[in-house]
């Protein structure tokens, strides 16, 4: 199939270009034969758990990445951890702490939202605006994100500032009141992560339009009016913030055998938008990136599979599609929002960083 993708290229760049993908994309499906017949899924359940046991533990990870480092010519100096950043000791780099920033997180009452905003807390930020449809859901994890975090005994009870407050990201109104709120609150806003966001699968042919408009409403209209409201504050306060438009690699490939084209759309259009308005917005000072997970095993999606076969079929065809050969949890997202927030990222503006066990890769 894809040497006659390169036929019309038989000359040129362009041909040698298609064939080295081929032949990419030919080695790695003898690496993982099962993506020839990805829906074949009989032997899949143990050949997915070879490949995830593969996968490298952590400390296997630094120790392999490490070795050639060889000096200081490209930092600015070494940024260790000094003892005050974050619920943890390890020596850490300086750059990805959150300390002295005031963070919002949208859609941040469950979910992936919840987690990103507990990661930023554990990096370091003291004052997090945790916004959700429902003021007293938002509040409500807001304690008890309080509770979870001194309970661990990493931070010093009473210090920490977590507030709930109401927000629909899909109307304008709510938003801009919401973000009113949290300056007055808080009186600035460093960084904000976009998380609320909505998925539904119907066929194409049958979606119903009052739910094309509703997704279409939180997941593209909120990101433009979140990114809006918060780049408004950042701007009239001259901060040099990061917002993080929390997209899907569903923006870049298409997911199979669930039908979602609207969805997958419209992380499509939040990837762009991301892109676009980082452009619009470098003059600020402003940093405007995208973060796309790909399947996240969380707690609903777990009891999915866990209560019908069907579930548990569909997360052995999605298995077989992701290189590492398993879905990931939160617990994954979490560098990759800290990076985005924090001035760890501080020159990465306009990018999309994918977070998928490999799956757009293939
Ligand atoms: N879970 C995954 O595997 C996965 C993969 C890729 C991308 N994503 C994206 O990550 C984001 C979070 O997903 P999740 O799995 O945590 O979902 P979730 O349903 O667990 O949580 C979403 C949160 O957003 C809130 N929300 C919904 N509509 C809202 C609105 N109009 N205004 C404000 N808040 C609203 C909900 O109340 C909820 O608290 C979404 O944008 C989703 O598309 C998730």
């Amino acid at each position: 199939m894809l040497r006659i993708a390169v036929q019309p290229f038989a000359k040129g760049v362009a041909a040698q270009t298609l064939l080295r993908q081929s032949t990419k994309v030919a080695a790695s499906s003898r690496v993982l034969p099962q993506l020839a017949a990805p829906f074949s899924t009989s032997s899949s359940v143990a050949e997915n758990k070879k490949r995830a046991d593969r996968v490298p533990h952590i400390d296997q990870k630094i120790t392999a990445e490490y070795p050639n480092m060889s000096g200081p010519q490209h930092t600015t100096g070494p940024e260790f951890y000094t003892g005050d950043e974050g619920v943890h000791g390890l020596r850490t780099l300086k750059s990805f702490s959150m300390v002295g920033k005031v963070c919002v997180v949208t859609g941040g009452a469950r979910g992936l939202g919840n987690l990103m905003g507990r990661a930023l807390v554990e990096s370091g930020c003291n004052q997090l605006a945790i916004l959700d449809l429902d003021k007293d859901d938002s509040q409500g994890a807001a304690d008890e994100m309080v509770k979870w975090l001194e309970g661990t005994g990493g931070v010093e009870p009473g210090s920490l500032d977590i507030r709930g407050f109401a927000c629909d990201v899909s109307r304008e109104d709510s938003v801009a009141k919401a973000f009113n709120d949290v300056k007055a609150a808080f009186g600035k806003i460093h960084a904000v992560i976009n998380s609320a966001g909505i998925v539904e699968n119907f066929p194409a042919l049958e979606y119903p339009t009052d739910r094309l408009l509703k997704l279409y409403g939180i997941n593209v209209f909120g990101s433009h009016f979140v990114s809006r409201e918060a780049a408004k504050h950042m701007i009239a306060d001259d901060i040099p913030g990061s917002i993080i438009l929390v997209a899907s690699m569903s923006g870049s490939i298409v997911n199979v055998p669930q039908p979602q084209a609207p969805y997958n759309a419209s992380k499509a259009a939040v990837k762009h938008l991301g892109a676009c308005l980082a452009v619009e917005w470098a003059q600020y000072g402003i940093r405007v990136n995208t973060l796309s997970p790909g399947y996240m095993l969380t707690s609903l999606t777990q009891q999915m599979f866990d209560r019908n076969a069907d579930g548990r079929e569909l997360k052995s065809k999605w298995e077989n599609l992701i290189p590492m050969g398993k879905m990931g949890t939160p617990d994954d997202l979490k560098g990759a929002a800290v990076f985005l927030a924090s001035d760890a990222s501080r020159y990465s503006t306009g990018s999309d960083l994918i977070v998928d066990g490999g799956y757009t890769a293939v």
